[in-house]
């Protein structure tokens, strides 16, 4: 791990712009990381709103610490799911605050850390564990689950066409030797992919979408997605502001969905009618941030 790891916010000026922090005293940042929309969301809300920050990787909630060091008596740090947000809020006394954010996924410093197991491009343990407290890892489930279920899981949280191919690759393999590393899996996938499909995912390694897949599975991501939106209407204030920024389509239907439900019985409004996607310049600068997709709900 570097020492001064970096993580760029993504749709950082769109976030501020809806979430509109000068008009909020409470925020809840669910996925504190390194703290970039944190800090921004607490300057402008002024010295007496409160944020209170979480993020379920313990190594990112010490470095926000530390990023949003000159804001100290104005955040509430906690190590955990967003998940239970509300526990954690009724831990600090807020009932109800005024704005939520989610910027899903991974931190840049967490992708690029090798010894995570989340790169395709470096070779490292087959971990993918937010929480290191999460039992099972992604070589778990590579060695152990059946290639029926492999194969499902791959097409179900992956969309790999590919699916059941890249599922018996892996069994294969696995009869010869354990799968353990990054880049004995990324191999496997990638010759299980027949050629022409490989070079037609123009720039795409063949494995992004078996890794997507196993990510989700390690650390129930829609299962902690689906929990949060459930609880948006229990824990916002009337008039506060909801904004997520997710980065695939399963995530992005879950939200959608979510948010044309709680219009659809009045409870709010969809502020953003289509999702809020980065500018050319912000791609050009973090292509990182060009699947980001960002919407906003308000409560009535
Ligand atoms: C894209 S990064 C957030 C970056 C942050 N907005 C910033 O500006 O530095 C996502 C963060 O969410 C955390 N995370 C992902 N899923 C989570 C969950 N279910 N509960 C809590 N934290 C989660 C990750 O550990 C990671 O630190």
């Amino acid at each position: 791990m570097t020492d001064t790891p970096q993580h760029e916010p993504v749709l950082l000026d769109e976030v501020i712009k809806w979430i509109e922090p000068h008009r909020r005293k409470t925020v809840v940042d669910c996925t504190l990381g390194l703290g970039g929309h944190a800090r921004a969301l607490i300057e402008l809300a002024g010295k007496d709103a409160l944020l209170v920050g979480m993020d379920a990787d313990e190594a990112n909630v010490l470095f926000a610490r530390k990023n949003l060091a000159l804001y100290e008596g104005q955040v509430r740090f906690f190590l955990g799911n967003f998940s239970s947000v509300g526990e954690v809020l009724a831990e600090v006394g807020v009932a109800r605050v005024d704005a939520v954010l989610a910027d899903l996924g991974f931190s840049s410093n967490q992708m690029d850390e090798a010894s995570r197991g989340l790169s395709i491009l470096r070779d490292g343990p087959l971990d993918m564990r937010l929480d290191r407290r999460t039992p099972r890892m992604a070589s778990d489930i590579v060695n152990q689950v059946g290639e029926k279920e492999l194969a499902d899981l791959i097409y179900d949280d992956g969309e790999d066409r590919y699916a059941r191919r890249i599922a018996r690759a892996i069994v294969e393999a696995r009869k010869q030797e354990p799968i353990e590393t990054t880049a004995r899996l990324a191999e496997i996938v990638s010759r299980a992919v027949p050629a022409p499909a490989r070079r037609n995912r123009r720039g795409v390694h063949p494995a992004t979408r078996t890794f997507q897949a196993l990510r989700i599975a390690v650390n129930d991501e829609l299962g902690a997605l689906d929990s949060l939106l459930a609880q948006i209407p229990q824990i916002l204030a009337p008039g506060g502001r909801a904004a997520i920024i997710s980065f695939h389509s399963l995530e992005d239907r879950r939200v959608k969905q979510a948010f044309t439900a709680l219009a659809g019985t009045d409870q709010a409004t969809v502020l953003t009618k289509k999702p809020v996607t980065p500018s050319e310049a912000e791609v050009q600068r973090n292509p990182r941030s060009r699947s980001a997709k960002l919407r906003v709900v308000e409560m009535h």
